[in-house]
């Protein structure tokens, strides 16, 4: 056990294995950055094809070649024995650090803690990849809330360094540090905050991207409101910002959002009727703008 910048007489506990469950955008990104700092990971859901799809989505980012920008066979074979895909619980459970990155609805989380919790070990801490969900509203349910807390990644997992950590009303000292510590380990920049809807980041960042919406619904078009963005310094317009989250997601993000502060969030009627007609980002292949993915899973 290593003392860490964590809380003050906090422990952090050496992470040797971690699970991701969810094998999403988000759980294969964080599963990568795992694989790449060379701790190995068992990622879990539901379905073989889910497992599948999300097996090659960690290879494919794990064997990416910077020199040749392709990807490198010898780098997958390299890789590969520190991945897992399973549908089995018992395998996830027995990871030291169990990151769950599964669709933004409470319900379903804590049907899967009350799942996998009875099963992981002593020491193990789990955490939540949630967007908006106060960890202490997840917690409810949990025997040791205490080894419970948030550790949200953004998108794309691969390029952004920053991972909030949220401690929920009994998180313990020892769960930040430990959770703070193996952010590190994989190449992250922690900060820890404190638990509220949609934490620090997502506070700021989805009025914003749902202002851009509104400006949408009064007339803008989504050229100028990107070019203005980017113009002032975003990487990334709002719009195309959109269609890197999935629609999905921030249509689910919203909600909690709205729910939360109903006097300061309008919700855009656009997301909505863009998820329902299934344009819902990068990942489809379409949202805002149209993808094209090729042979080898890379989306222009
Ligand atoms: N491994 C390593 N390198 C790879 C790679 C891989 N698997 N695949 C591609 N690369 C390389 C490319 O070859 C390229 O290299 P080069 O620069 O030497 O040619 C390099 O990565 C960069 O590729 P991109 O062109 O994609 O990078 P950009 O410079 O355009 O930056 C970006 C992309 C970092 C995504 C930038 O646009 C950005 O910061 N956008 C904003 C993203 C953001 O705000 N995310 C947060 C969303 S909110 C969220 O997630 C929270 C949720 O709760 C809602």
């Amino acid at each position: 056990n290593k003392k860490v910048s964590g809380p003050p007489d906090s422990e952090a506990r050496e992470i040797q294995t971690a699970a991701v469950v969810g094998a999403g955008v988000m759980g294969q990104g964080i599963a990568a950055a795992n694989v790449k700092r060379r701790i190995p990971v068992t990622l879990g859901d539901t379905s073989a094809e889910a497992i599948a799809r999300g097996v090659q989505g960690v290879i494919t980012e794990v064997s990416y070649n910077k020199e040749t920008k392709k990807p490198d066979a010898q780098r997958a074979l390299d890789f590969l024995p520190l991945l897992n895909g399973t549908e089995n619980d018992a395998e996830v459970a027995q990871a030291d650090i169990v990151i769950e990155a599964i669709y933004e609805n409470a319900e379903a989380k804590r049907a899967l803690y009350a799942k996998l919790e009875p099963q992981l070990g002593e020491q193990a801490i789990l955490c939540s990849n949630t967007s908006t969900i106060p960890i202490t509203e997840l917690a409810h349910g949990l025997e040791h809330p205490e080894r419970f807390c948030g550790l949200h990644f953004f998108n794309p997992v691969r390029q952004m360094p920053l991972v909030e950590v949220i401690r929920g009303k009994q998180t313990s000292g020892d769960t930040i540090a430990t959770a703070v510590a193996y952010a590190k380990v994989i190449g992250k920049s922690p900060i820890v905050v404190q638990d509220g809807p949609g934490f620090l980041v997502n506070r700021v960042l989805l009025p914003y991207m749902n202002e851009a919406l509104l400006l949408l619904e009064s007339g803008a078009s989504i050229k100028a409101v990107d070019k203005a963005a980017k113009s002032f310094g975003m990487p990334m317009g709002p719009i195309e910002l959109y269609d890197t989250v999935g629609l999905d997601i921030a249509l689910h993000a919203g909600k909690v959002m709205h729910e939360a502060f109903p006097d300061r969030v309008v919700p855009s009627k656009i997301l909505p009727a863009m998820v329902e007609a299934g344009r819902i980002g990068k990942k489809a292949d379409k949202g805002f703008f149209d993808y094209m993915t090729d042979s080898k899973g890379r989306t222009k």
